[in-house]
This record gives C-alpha cells, structure tokens and sequence, in this order.
C-alpha cells in the first residue's frame, strides 16, 4: 500500500494555475508578446525562471535581456501574482482535497508538497493547510524543476520513504513526468488531451477520495 502523498499546489490544491497564468499574461503583453491558454500549459508546473525563458523563446526575444532584466521581469511577474492571491482563504481550497487531506491522515499516509513554487508555504499558511504537511520541498534547493524528478524526490526524502511508495498528484505535463521519473504513481488533474491518455486521471479534485487512490495504487501493483 502507498506510504505517502506528494501534491503539486497550483492547479491541484487550489486555483491558483489561473492566477500565475493572468500573471504572466500582463508581463508578457508588456513586453509585446502574446501568450494564450493553449501556450499556458508549457508554462503549468515550470519555474518562474523558466518560464520567463519560455516566454520570451515564443516570442522571439530569446537574447533580448540581461540576466539581471530577466531576474528583475520575473520579479515583477511574481509582483502582479502576489497582488492577486492576498485574499485566498480556506474558502479557495478545490472541492475534496480538505476532505482527502483528512482521509489520509486519518489512514496515517504522510502527506508532502512537491510544489515548484517558492510561494507555497505562503499559501498552505493562507488556506489554513500547513498543519496536514509532513514535509514541504524546498525548491530552491533541487538542482532541477520539473520535469526533473528532483522536487518529487526530495519531498519523499523528506517524508522518509521512497518515491516507489508514493502517489504524486499533478495537473501539468511536466509535472506529470516529474512523478513517472521519480517512481511514484502519479495521478493526474485534467483531461487527456492536457495530460494523455496513460495515466490515470480525474477530471476534478472531489474525485481524489481515499476510496479512489487506494484502488488506483491496487490496480498498478498485484
Ligand atoms: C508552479 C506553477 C508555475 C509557477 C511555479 C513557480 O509550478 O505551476 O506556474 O511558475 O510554480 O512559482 P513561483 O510562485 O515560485 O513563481
Ligand atoms: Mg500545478
């Protein structure tokens, strides 16, 4: 049986893969670039860094900026995102994952945030959910971000266990590959056309009960 949960934040846990994508979208605009949903999803689960290359490469301004104007563009980028997450409550937290936090503890399986994001401690405070976390990964310090196993594994580290006894929770592409290279069993929030066809998925979070991991885990492992 799994031992441990490793959760992916935005997109996941709460909606805040919309803000970061309204986020980039005015930096981007400022900058003449054009970015639209179906771009977003390369953007779903990569770090602020990255992300900032990945616009600027879609808009042909590759080379365009200095190390420092890019550590300056993604400030800014993390300026407009935090004017717009002040007021995330407990009340923002996707429907079911209160309840499978719960449900998990209750069954005594470690919970941990894989998050790329160096705003999660921020919001698991904001939401009311630090309390339900064995361990957060810091993710400043992996080498790589997703789709690098290293968030993955590090949360597992930090959970001690490996990440062959875990399920990671996903709703980006690179995050999805992020769990397939760690070893976990991963989970994935959205539709195949978002994430593909060969993995099991949910369409939304109140599908992620207790019920549904423990049969998903069952049928990957006889
Ligand atoms: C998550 C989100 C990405 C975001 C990244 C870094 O992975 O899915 O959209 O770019 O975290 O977030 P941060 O809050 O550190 O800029
Ligand atoms: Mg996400």
């Amino acid at each position: 049986m799994f031992k441990g949960v490793l959760f992916d934040l935005d997109g996941v846990i709460t909606d805040t893969a919309e803000y970061h994508y309204q986020a980039w979208k005015l930096l981007a605009k400022e900058l003449g670039i054009t970015i639209d949903r179906d771009f977003n999803e390369s953007l779903k689960g990569v770090s602020r860094e990255d992300s900032l290359k990945l616009i600027l490469n879609h808009g042909d301004q590759t080379n365009k900026y200095t190390l420092e104007e890019c550590a300056r563009l993604a400030e800014k980028k993390n300026h407009y995102y935090l004017s717009t997450i002040q007021s995330i409550g407990p009340k923002d937290v996707f429907p079911g994952i209160l309840a499978l936090l719960q449900e998990l503890k209750a069954h005594q399986v470690k919970i941990g945030l894989a998050s790329a994001s160096k705003n999660g401690p921020f919001l698991l405070e904001k939401m009311a959910l630090t309390s339900f976390f064995d361990t957060v990964a810091d993710p400043a310090k992996v080498p790589f971000g997703k789709p690098a196993p290293d968030i993955f594994i590090a949360a597992a580290k930090g959970l001690n266990i490996q990440p062959e006894e875990c399920i990671g929770i996903e709703d980006s592409k690179a995050g999805i590959q992020a769990i397939i290279k760690s070893r976990a069993l991963p989970i994935g929030v959205g539709t195949t056309k978002e994430l593909g066809a060969n993995i099991p998925l949910v369409t939304k979070t109140d599908q992620l009960t207790y019920d549904y991991l423990h049969n998903t885990w069952n049928s990957h492992h006889d």
